[in-house]
């Protein structure tokens, strides 16, 4: 049984991969890994849109919940969707406690820095775990206009370094970081007492985490940088659909074993 002890600053880094269903839940947990985080990425990798913009909350409820029923153990955290907790601290604490009693989360996770520390102490008081996002933050495509490495230039890097001191502050119990420059992830980890997770900010956080889709090559329009593909998927799919088309095609499915 997993829980949220397992994000303590320790010497082994903590393993975290996202979950969409019941399929990549239990594929994940029996690999081991630590955490599940059901992402907003659901809205492109799962639903085929082209950002996280429109996943809603009965969403994110609804694939908690699948994600539930194929990790009963693992400790899961489930995105806020876009617009679900900067509009009013108390409208952020009935849809984080949805995400929990409904759909059978442990945490929430929520996108932004030092502007966003009066909300999530407020979750916090209502007992509601939650863990940070910083860097490339993927609801903010509307104002950036693109998907970029955040941290280049003086400012972002002072923003940055702020805001994970803020969060830390207001009670979160760990921080996303993606796609930083590898000597902010280092900074950020060392200044901070609670456990930093990567994705694409170098080497030095305290754990990491991918896209399911990313890791097994289960996705066909992006593939980061930042990300490493261990198996073939998509292939082996196409592959495996193309041969039962031509088994029907051929008479050779059903056969005598099939009946
Ligand atoms: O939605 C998501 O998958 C995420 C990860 C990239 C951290 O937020």
């Amino acid at each position: 049984m997993s829980s949220i002890r397992i994000f303590s600053k320790k010497k082994k880094p903590i393993v975290m991969v996202t979950a969409y269903d019941y399929v990549s839940a239990k594929t994940a947990s029996e690999a081991g890994i630590n955490a599940l985080l059901v992402g907003d990425s659901l809205g492109m990798v799962y639903a085929g849109d082209k950002n996280t913009i429109k996943v809603s909350l009965e969403q994110m409820i609804l694939h908690s919940r699948y994600v539930r029923n194929g990790a009963p153990d693992a400790f899961i955290i489930t995105d806020m969707p876009f617009l679900t907790y900067k509009i009013t601290p108390s409208r952020a604490i009935l849809n984080a406690g949805k995400m929990i009693t409904e759909g059978n989360a442990d945490a929430v996770k929520v996108e932004g820095g030092t502007e966003i520390c009066r909300t999530v102490k407020k979750l916090i008081q209502a007992d509601i775990p939650v863990m940070g996002h910083l860097g490339l933050t993927p609801q903010g495509i509307l104002k950036f206009g693109k998907y970029r490495k955040v941290g280049k230039g003086m400012d972002e890097r002072k923003y940055l370094l702020r805001s994970a001191l803020d969060l830390a502050a207001a009670g979160v119990f760990s921080i996303v970081l993606e796609s930083i420059p590898e000597e902010i992830g280092t900074e950020i980890t060392r200044s901070i007492n609670i456990p930093t997770i990567g994705i694409g900010a170098g080497r030095h956080t305290d754990g990491q985490i991918l896209v399911w889709n990313d890791v097994l090559g289960f996705y066909d329009r992006l593939r980061p940088r930042f990300s490493k593909q261990y198996k073939d998927l998509w292939s082996d799919a196409v592959k495996g659909l193309a041969e039962y088309k031509k088994e029907i095609e051929e008479g050779k499915f059903p056969s005598e074993k099939n009946i």
